[in-house]
């Protein structure tokens, strides 16, 4: 037994240091690394250096990966143009010094690592925890900042890793660029690089060839101007340095179990940040640029604004008019209303929530305010625009554009001001437009008991200033039924309205979460662009929604309108959305049958309050799962009714031009014809039911036996008599068939592709309550995922795609 044991042990032991002999952290001059042979791993068993093949290819190169990431994850590849065609090579360090990979055959040099710096003595190479290659002294402490002779962090490949640099070090010239693979078996440089410009006010870019075809906007001392929702991520912190001697990008990992890199897409022109997922055991994409084609550098020409959302997507920015009068022809950009008196009668207009326009032709000083920028731009006649170089505090540095402003795209989420220059008159009258404000004020004459009217017009100021300043309306409260409150307020409920506290971002802008003085917990909505109707139209039109009460419906606690801020206050739901349960594979098993119908049965109701019982009629326009709350006790609420109402003041009926929906939930009607009515948001009810039956999403619906969409799938099994099959296998079991069975017919009655044949909500309720026989149902709509017009260009542009929870609108084909 006990001779056993310690065998056992010495066992172990000898395993133990066979592990340490083969896993050490460095070689030395005396030793090498074949192929077939030993291989580097990181003091932390994070990353290993060996020898490999890419793909399909059999040629031979030397690389660093991740040693227990079971997808091959190379992260860096050292002669990446000069391949070797067998397993003859060895990395090894030559008698004077350098990295280098020779064939063993004839001793050719394929790569070497070219060392600018002397060694004082015999060097080592070594891997980093960090998956930093480094060659340094065998006695320097090997603690980085410039004592190392050479290292891998200074010829990124395809890859970004925390604390790598992206850019350039401006005392020896030296530029980090990414360069993506040319294609998943060759990892030679391909045309699509990244790196940083130091041009102007610096920026991240990407070319292809060299072509700039993607900027990420200038830094703004927290994000960049084309990526404003980067900032404030626990897991990794982004930095942008810009001084003397250096100007790079680089990020770091604060949540330290994470693991985050930036890479070079290998067959597609995109960048992504992917993060590794211990419980999926795969990276998982959590953000990609381009974004969408508004990206595209230049889409829109000169002045031009690119806003994805809306159709056309480019439009003019305030004060220019398109140079083409072509429809669809953005190449020329825009031209201004009014020509420039380039001079001091010239003035600014502020825009903001812009992606900064490229800033090569900038010039920029740390040391100007805002107010010293704007004089000095005013002076020189071709300066077109100014801007804040740092948004944090009250702002500081002053950046000049000295040519077109070219490649801006709307940012919701943008927070730095543009000031564009413009002429006298054009200021005048946008002067005209917004700052007149018509007071009336009553008052009664005791006496006559006349009531006497007065206008006093408010002439609008000539003080140039003022159209930089945000024209402030305070309303008054005077209607006791609706709430206002004061931006402030919902400013510090919801700290200034910041990312963490946001919940979601829907079609008409981003929703928060905010917590009152008294604790109260609210949902507070941003609203994006109301720009259509006037602010008392506004109030009207909330308070009329206000006064829907159903406990099918969200609750609308208030509103508060103040400056260019229209903001609607919610009740406060704990539950997310019902997509946040039905689509995860975890939170769905807390929805049984039984939940899931009495959901199917509460919507059906509060929709039919809407369409029917309430004094309004109103028409949801964009019911999907997302837009359904769950309450603590899974009772469904409808939310954002009535807010197509409110973007469309006018058009309470038939037909629009400007369709709001989620692709997958339009009904074909609405979708090519923009034809909508309460049929058109009977078919969106048909579709989550489906989707809450099946437990799978309609749109990006995909199923390995055929193309159909999830109405396609669902109009097949029906049609083939197996209904149940479509049944999410979660519940199939322990569900009430009858109930399921007819949830799907119903779905499919829904689904018809003639509004006139769909039923109305009243006869959905009458029909879930019911055991009579159901109609059969005809031919649904979309039976393959395809609308006409919608598909976007995917040959030749990145792909852009509508995703499940953005909220299209379009014009009506012409
Ligand atoms: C490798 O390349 C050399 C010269 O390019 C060629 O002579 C040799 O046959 C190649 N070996 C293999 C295995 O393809
Ligand atoms: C070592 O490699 C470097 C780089 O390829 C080369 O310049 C140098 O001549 C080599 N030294 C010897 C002794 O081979
Ligand atoms: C060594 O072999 C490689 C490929 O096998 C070949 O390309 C190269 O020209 C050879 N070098 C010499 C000096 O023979
Ligand atoms: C090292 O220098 C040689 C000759 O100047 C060059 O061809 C090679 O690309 C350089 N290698 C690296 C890794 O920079
Ligand atoms: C930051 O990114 C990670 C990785 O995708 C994500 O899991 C996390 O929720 C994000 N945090 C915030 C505050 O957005
Ligand atoms: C690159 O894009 C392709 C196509 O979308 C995708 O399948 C692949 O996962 C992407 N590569 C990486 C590294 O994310
Ligand atoms: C930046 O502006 C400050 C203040 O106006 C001025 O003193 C300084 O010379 C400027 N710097 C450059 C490089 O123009
Ligand atoms: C205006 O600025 C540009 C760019 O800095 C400069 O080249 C030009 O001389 C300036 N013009 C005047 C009148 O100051
Ligand atoms: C400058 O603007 C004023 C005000 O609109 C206009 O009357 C004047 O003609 C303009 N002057 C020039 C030189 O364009
Ligand atoms: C802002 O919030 C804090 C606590 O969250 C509270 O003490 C303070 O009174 C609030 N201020 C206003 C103006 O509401
Ligand atoms: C919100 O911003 C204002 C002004 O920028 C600042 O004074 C205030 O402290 C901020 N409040 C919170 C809760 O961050
Ligand atoms: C709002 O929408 C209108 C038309 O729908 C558009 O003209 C305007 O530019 C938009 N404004 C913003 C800030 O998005």
């Amino acid at each position: 037994m006990h001779i056993l044991s310690f065998l056992l042990i010495s066992l172990k032991l000898l395993f133990f240091f066979y592990e340490f002999a083969f896993a050490t952290d460095s070689i030395s001059s005396s030793e090498s690394i074949n192929d077939g042979g030993r291989t580097l791993v990181s003091g932390d068993g994070r990353f290993e250096l060996g020898f490999f093949s890419p793909g399909s290819s059999k040629n031979r190169y030397i690389g660093i990966w991740f040693k227990k990431v079971p997808v091959k994850t190379v992260v860096w590849v050292a002669n990446r143009i000069n391949p070797i065609n067998d397993s003859s090579g060895v990395l090894m360090i030559n008698s004077t010094g350098s990295v280098v990979v020779v064939m063993r055959a004839n001793k050719t040099v394929v790569w070497s690592a070219n060392s600018t710096k002397e060694a004082k003595s015999s060097v080592v190479l070594q891997l980093l925890n960090s998956g930093n290659l480094v060659l340094r002294d065998e006695q320097s402490s090997g603690d980085g900042l410039g004592s190392y002779l050479w290292q891998s962090f200074d010829y990124p490949c395809d890859t970004l890793l925390p604390d790598m640099k992206l850019g350039w070090d401006l005392k020896t010239g030296l530029e980090r660029r990414l360069s993506s693979w040319t294609s998943p078996d060759d990892p030679s440089p391909g045309d699509f690089t990244c790196g940083v410009e130091r041009q102007g006010n610096p920026e991240i870019v990407m070319w292809k060839g060299s072509n700039k075809f993607y900027r990420g906007g200038p830094w703004n001392g927290i994000t960049f101007s084309g990526t404003p929702d980067l900032r404030h991520n626990s897991t990794f912190e982004v930095n942008f340095v810009n001084n003397e001697d250096e100007l790079y990008y680089t990020f770091k990992m604060i949540d330290k179990s994470m693991f985050s890199i930036l890479v070079m897409n290998k067959t597609r022109y995109e960048r992504e940040r992917l993060t590794w997922s211990e419980t999926t055991q795969n990276w998982n994409v959590h953000s990609r640029v381009p974004r969408d084609y508004c990206d595209d550098y230049g889409f829109c020409g000169a002045y031009g604004n690119c806003i994805a959302t809306q159709s056309p997507s480019c439009q003019c920015l305030e004060g220019f008019k398109p140079k083409s009068t072509g429809y669809g022809d953005w190449s020329k950009g825009c031209m201004r209303n009014k020509a420039l008196n380039y001079s001091k009668l010239d003035g600014f207009i502020k825009f903001n929530r812009l992606k900064l326009p490229d800033a090569t032709n900038c010039w920029v000083n740390k040391s100007m305010n805002l107010k010293q920028c704007r004089v000095k731009c005013l002076e020189n006649s071709s300066c077109m625009a100014y801007s804040n170089l740092d948004i944090r505090g009250r702002g500081n540095g002053c950046a000049m554009w000295f040519s077109d402003l070219i490649d801006i795209k709307q940012n919701l989420n943008g927070v730095q001001d543009l000031f564009i220059r413009m002429s006298a008159s054009e200021l005048g009258t946008k002067e005209g437009t917004k700052m007149k404000i018509v007071v009336i004020v009553t008052t009664t004459a005791a006496v006559a008991g006349v009531l006497i009217v007065g206008y006093y017009i408010y002439k609008s100021r000539t003080d140039l200033e003022k159209s930089e300043s945000k024209g402030k309306t305070n309303q008054k409260i005077e209607d006791m039924e609706l709430p206002l409150f004061e931006l402030d307020t919902i400013a510090n409920a919801t700290n200034n309205f910041s990312f963490n506290k946001k919940l979601g971002e829907g079609g008409f802008g981003p929703v928060y979460k905010g917590t009152l003085v008294d604790g109260q917990e609210i949902a507070v909505k941003r609203l994006s662009n109301i720009s259509t109707q006037g602010i008392n139209e506004l109030r009207n039109e909330v308070k009329l929604i206000a006064k829907l009460q159903h406990r099918n419906l969200v609750k609308l606690l208030g509103c508060c309108i103040q400056g260019e801020e229209k903001i609607l206050i919610y009740e406060f739901l704990p539950n997310k959305s019902l997509d946040n349960f039905i689509f995860d594979q975890t939170r769905s098993k807390l929805l049984d049958w039984s939940k899931r119908f009495h959901i199917i049965w509460g919507i059906a109701r509060g929709l039919l309050y809407l369409h029917q019982d309430s004094r309004l009629r109103i028409i949801h326009r964009d019911l999907k799962t997302s837009n359904v709350l769950l309450d603590d006790e899974m009772n469904p609420k409808i939310s954002d009714f009535g807010l197509a109402r409110i973007f469309n003041g006018d058009q309470n009926e038939g037909k629009t031009n400007r369709v709001i929906g989620t692709y997958g939930y339009m009904a074909p009607e609405y979708a090519i014809n923009g034809i909508f009515s309460i049929k058109s948001d009977v078919f969106s009810y048909g579709i989550l039911l489906l989707e809450l039956v099946s437990g799978k999403k309609s749109r990006g619906f995909y199923h390995p036996d055929h193309n159909l969409s999830l109405i396609g799938h669902a109009w097949k099994l029906w049609k083939e008599g197996k209904p149940l099959e479509l049944i999410d296998p979660f519940f199939r079991e322990s569900c009430n068939e009858s109930e399921a069975i007819r949830c799907i017919n119903i779905s499919l009655l829904c689904l018809e592709h003639q509004p006139d044949d769909r039923p109305s909500m009243s006869s959905v309720v009458l029909m879930l309550g019911s055991d009579n026989a159901l109609p059969e149902p005809k031919q649904p709509g979309f039976l393959i995922d395809r609308i006409p017009g919608l598909e976007p260009d995917s040959s030749n542009k990145p792909e852009f795609s509508l995703s499940n929870e953005v909220t299209i609108s379009l014009l009506e084909a012409r």
